[in-house]
């Protein structure tokens, strides 16, 4: 593949291998929106060898935590992550689906008291069958599997 549709960073974070179209929900993860103050980029759709096609998202000046950066899993579980430091990649690993997640899913059961009118913090428990990620809501039992449509 002829390189690069974004430039190289000089320090900063860099989510490569995004599931192509993941990326804007991989922002809304990161909590970045209208009213960052980084220099942020996004590719969609680039050609990828592993991945046919894939999203990148790369921020400048920001060392985001491991924590928060293993909440990208829910939807993107081939995401690597590279921290840049004088444009060289001091760390790469791949995102790990945290076991708990408080709050980012909305539970799709409307009985559910995490959706009722008093404003309950969601609690999902994450586990990984067949490869695929699923969420199992703490407060009904409701077992979600396709998370992206479920990224508030
Ligand atoms: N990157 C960057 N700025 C740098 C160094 C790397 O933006 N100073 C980006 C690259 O553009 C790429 C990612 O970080 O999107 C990983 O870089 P690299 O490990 O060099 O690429 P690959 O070998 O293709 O990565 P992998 O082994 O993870 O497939």
């Amino acid at each position: 593949m002829k390189e690069l549709v974004i430039s190289k960073i000089r320090d900063g974070t860099v989510i490569d291998h995004i599931n192509a179209g993941k990326a804007i929900l991989v922002l809304k993860i990161l909590g970045i929106d209208e009213n960052t103050k980084e220099t942020v980029s996004m590719v969609l759709n680039v050609p990828s060898k592993k991945m046919g096609k894939k999203d990148i998202v790369k921020v400048e000046g920001l060392f985001i935590s491991e924590e928060k950066l293993n909440k990208i899993a829910l939807i993107a579980p081939n995401a690597t992550i590279n921290l840049i430091r004088e444009y060289e990649i001091k760390k790469k690993f791949k995102v790990k689906p945290p076991e708990i997640v408080k709050g980012i899913l909305k539970c799709p059961n409307r009985l559910c008291i995490s959706n009722a009118k008093e404003p309950v913090e969601t609690i999902f428990y994450i586990s990984v069958k067949n490869g695929q990620v699923v969420a199992k809501c703490h407060y009904c039992g409701r077992n979600i599997s396709d998370l992206t449509k479920f990224i508030v």
